[in-house]
């Protein structure tokens, strides 16, 4: 269940061409079970319509400050009163000036002066306007008096030209504010990981690899990130967007896969061992394509470096978590891997409970017992993994 079940969310509009991404927020928000207020500033309203985030939200949308709709003839106060926060998607820079002056000269503004819950913003205008001296000082205002800002990104722009400014997508707006309500358990550590399959090449177009797809080391990246870690998360490949604010290395062999992680180490509190690592590898990769013939292909095959294992026998290593995933006999498989690696803690699944899909049922083994956890989406599963992890972590120091 995404945190931002049952949350109250008052969504604020202002008058950008980016309020079109504001349906699909809603859309979204909505999805992950938060009840979305909607308020559009007159702007807002010029560019979608009302009647657009009333059917989305399933709640009467306010637009007017002297909407005598309220009981108490006081929207401005009201609507925020329980909410869990305030989001303002899209902000121009017109609405961040006078948020920055204290401006309450429409229904949003004087709900954004009137609250006491948090307020986020996130802006989208212009390159120009972006940079421009007045929005640098307005943004910094804002900042501190509290309000978090979410971008905004660099991209194409509806005005033709290419810079920062853009609104950030939908989702990425979604994941942001969840990762502002998650527990920061993890503030302070630095995480490393792997994640995906990876691409043990026999020629310059062939391969061995597996059908790992990477979700299930994605959503743990996302999830260690927004419990507050700093998080390096080498790849295999896998077509997966990054996690926000996470830091990925692509490396698509084992041997890649290890220098990477070797090289983020250092000062690492955490590794977390996600990715299917291809025990064997080609003998030789071919630097030209083979050619067929009617003759057997024998192809010759070594052993990988066991990434895991090698950071668990460091001396001083990182707390290490493995991963397994069993055709069969789950437990004893996964607490052997476990022992024989010499692991505090690892996570087991059944191949055909998790790999490749949205879901995951997963068992968590340390040196307590084992503990199942519900099946639940991957993004779900991996908030348990971390919360199990936090709380096996040792307390820091000072
Ligand atoms: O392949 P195996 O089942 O032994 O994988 C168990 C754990 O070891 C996983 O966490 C995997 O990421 C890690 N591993 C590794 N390097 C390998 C093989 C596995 O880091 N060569």
């Amino acid at each position: 269940m995404s945190v931002l079940n049952d949350r109250k969310i008052v969504l604020g509009i202002s008058g950008g061409i980016a309020a079109y991404k504001a349906a699909e927020l809603v859309r979204l928000l909505g999805k992950a079970g938060a009840d979305v207020h909607v308020v559009l500033s007159e702007g807002g309203a010029r560019f979608v319509t009302p009647v657009t985030f009333q059917a989305l939200s399933g709640n009467t949308v306010w637009t007017d400050l002297w909407d005598a709709r309220m009981p108490n003839n006081m929207a401005h106060i009201d609507l925020g009163r329980d909410a869990d926060a305030i989001l303002v998607a899209p902000a121009t820079a017109d609405f961040i000036a006078r948020l920055a002056h204290g401006r309450a000269d429409d229904l949003l503004s004087t709900l954004c002066l009137a609250r006491d819950v948090p307020l986020i913003v996130a802006p989208a205008m212009n390159r120009q306007m972006w940079e421009s001296p007045p929005t640098r000082r307005n943004v910094d205002l804002i900042r501190a008096d509290g309000v978090t800002v979410f971008g905004p990104a660099a991209g194409d722009q509806a005005c033709g030209e290419v810079g920062m400014g853009r609104m950030l997508e939908a989702e990425e707006l979604v994941e942001l504010l969840e990762g502002y309500f998650v527990p920061k358990l993890l503030a302070g550590r630095r995480v490393v990981m792997t994640a995906g399959p990876t691409f043990e090449a026999i020629d310059p177009v062939r391969g061995i690899t597996n059908i790992s797809s990477g979700k299930m080391g994605y959503a743990l990246a996302r999830a260690c990130a927004q419990a507050g870690a700093e998080v390096v998360l080498v790849s295999g490949p896998v077509s997966l967007p990054v996690p926000a604010g996470v830091c990925c290395v692509q490396a698509p062999s084992a041997r890649e896969m290890r220098a990477a992680v070797f090289d983020a180490l250092p000062g690492a509190d955490v590794f977390i061992g996600v990715a299917a690592v291809a025990d064997y590898r080609p003998v030789q990769t071919a630097e030209h394509k083979l050619k067929k013939s009617g003759d057997t292909l024998t192809l010759s095959l070594t052993p990988n470096p066991d990434i895991l294992a090698e950071v668990a026998a460091l001396e001083g290593a990182p707390f290490c978590v493995g991963f397994a995933a069993e055709s069969r006999d789950l437990d004893a498989y996964a607490e052997g891997k476990r022992r024989s690696k010499r692991l505090p803690m690892l996570v087991g699944n059944l191949v055909r409970d998790g790999m490749g899909g949205d879901d995951n049922t997963v068992i968590l083994y340390d040196d307590a017992g084992r503990h199942p956890l519900p099946r639940a989406r991957k993004a779900d599963v991996a908030r348990g993994i971390v919360s199990h992890l936090a709380g096996l972590l040792a307390p820091r120091k000072g």
